[in-house]
């Protein structure tokens, strides 16, 4: 028996909703056949899959980043706007982009998911004119050749795009335009102060890597320009072998999820930046994209666009990725006060929480846990004290700072044995139970199967204020109290 006492008064942090971010790339299917497919039943008139906007706004989705990932980092921004879109050949995956969906395809998505949009630049084959030369297209009213071609191209008003990064993972061999650090941070401050004469009110992030001389350099060099610094993490590494790790492994994953956090704390704590420096883990999934041999010397199609077909295998996605997930949102919320955003990769196909086909799509296990954290976690993190918790069970608990409702997240990484939870200084009155959970530990959603879902059930409170409720195994639970 576990058990918990609630802090309601001890508030920790005040998390930023944009730590239940999405990523977007133009990758496999996540743009064309994902969010946008002019010739699919559930296309709009501006050709967006209005069955996927719909299931993001149900989990609120905050913001997006986009274009990239690795396909930024030879992307050029001007010939994806206007009449005429010439397609060119993508280096970074090494296929043809039609250019067909652009800045302003992407403005418009982000418009009716009701989500701020986020631009990754180029600063792989790109360079400061560049960037912030779309500075200028998306943010200035009138001044200037690119804020007249957005007047040109039909777009009248400034988008005021506010959350940009310079660059994507432009330190790994696997980028185009791969750079040492000092190139890195000279490029990084030559672009950052240029995309901010352009629109000084912009929240400007830049690539960072999970190493401490290489950000130190990056830092020393740009810091006083940037208001957040980009981290990735995979754990599944699937990219060249898809075979992914079973529940147990990704359990084992889950017992390390803030090394990075940790590092890039405590350097911005040592250079005195981590009040002006937030962290924007921009990019995060349990199981790394499979994409073997796009950076192998093969012409060989079957060997390197083929196998991405196997990120569509909605069985992948079981309740590990769920716990899993539910687990990362408890580790950003308690590190909430230096993470402000954080973008699962991505949205739609490929790794994400939404599979589209020719009849619907299909809400991976994934998906729930957005819609639980997202629509039931409150905003503020609040404490709590626990005995006989034992190591299978993950807690956080939030409160809403308008009404003083309470909301614990709750998950049971067991995969085999529930444990019954007792909640102390809790509201009177019943509360809310919702327990996302499958069959078993290895279940999933897919076309015609949706046997992982949220099962909602009310709790009652004893008089004394005690909760007790149970968490079944491999279960992701958020119980609310007012
Ligand atoms: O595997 C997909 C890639 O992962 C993204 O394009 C890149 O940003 C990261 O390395
Ligand atoms: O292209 C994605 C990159 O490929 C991953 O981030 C890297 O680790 C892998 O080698």
């Amino acid at each position: 028996m576990m058990q918990l006492v609630l802090q309601k008064d001890a508030v920790l942090h005040t998390r930023n909703p944009m730590l239940y971010g999405h990523f977007l790339e133009h990758f496999h299917r996540q743009i064309y056949g994902g969010v946008y497919d002019p010739s699919s039943p559930f296309a709009d008139a501006d050709g967006f899959r209005t069955d996927v906007i719909e299931a993001l706004r149900n989990i609120k989705t905050p913001v997006i980043r986009w274009p990239g990932g690795c396909f930024v980092s030879a992307y050029h921004w001007k010939k994806g706007v206007g009449k005429n879109r010439v397609p060119y050949f993508d280096k970074a995956w090494r296929m043809e982009e039609s250019n067909a969906f652009g800045t302003d395809e992407f403005i418009r998505l982000c418009e009716k998911i009701g989500c701020a949009p986020y631009i990754c630049t180029n600063a792989g084959t790109g360079d400061a004119e560049e960037m912030s030369d779309w500075v200028e297209y998306c943010n200035l009213k009138t001044e200037g050749e690119f804020a007249r071609a957005r007047i040109q191209n039909g777009y009248e008003k400034p988008y005021n795009v506010k959350y940009w990064s310079i660059g994507n993972e432009n330190y790994g061999s696997w980028e185009m335009g791969a750079k040492e650090a000092h190139e890195w941070s000279r490029l990084v401050l030559e672009s950052a102060k240029m995309m901010k004469r352009a629109d000084a009110d912009i929240s400007l992030s830049a690539a960072a890597l999970n190493n401490k001389s290489w950000n130190t350099t990056l830092l020393q060099a740009a810091g006083q320009w940037l208001d957040w610094i980009s981290i990735h993490q995979y754990w599944d590494g699937l990219w060249r072998e898809n075979n992914p790790s079973d529940y147990e492994t990704c359990m084992n994953f889950a017992n390390n999820l803030t090394s990075q956090i940790d590092s890039v704390r405590s350097l911005l704590t040592e250079m005195g930046l981590e009040k002006k420096i937030k962290i924007a883990f921009d990019e995060w999934n349990l199981r790394a994209w499979h994409h073997p041999n796009h950076d192998a010397p093969t012409s060989d199609k079957e060997k390197y666009l083929a196998p991405r077909d196997k990120n569509d295998l909605n069985s992948t996605y079981t309740m590990a990725d769920a716990v899993f997930s539910a687990c990362f949102l408890n580790a950003l919320l308690r590190n909430a006060d230096i993470v402000g955003m954080a973008n699962f990769a991505p949205v739609v196909n490929t790794r994400g929480a939404i599979f589209t086909h020719k009849d619907g799509i299909v809400k991976r296990s994934t998906y729930y846990v957005f819609e639980l954290y997202a629509n039931y976690m409150y905003d503020q993190v609040i404490g709590f004290t626990c005995k006989d918790g034992g190591d299978s069970v993950d807690i956080t608990a939030t409160k809403d700072s308008q009404t003083g409702a309470v909301a614990i997240a709750a998950v049971n990484k067991h995969p085999a044995d529930a444990v019954t939870i007792e909640i102390d200084g809790v509201l009177p009155g019943t509360c809310v139970i919702r327990t996302l959970n499958g069959e078993s530990a290895d279940d999933y959603n897919d076309v015609g199967r949706d046997s992982v879902r949220i099962k909602t059930s009310n709790g009652t409170p004893a008089s004394g204020g005690r909760l007790t409720a149970e968490l079944p195994p491999h279960s992701v639970t958020v119980i609310s109290f007012g």
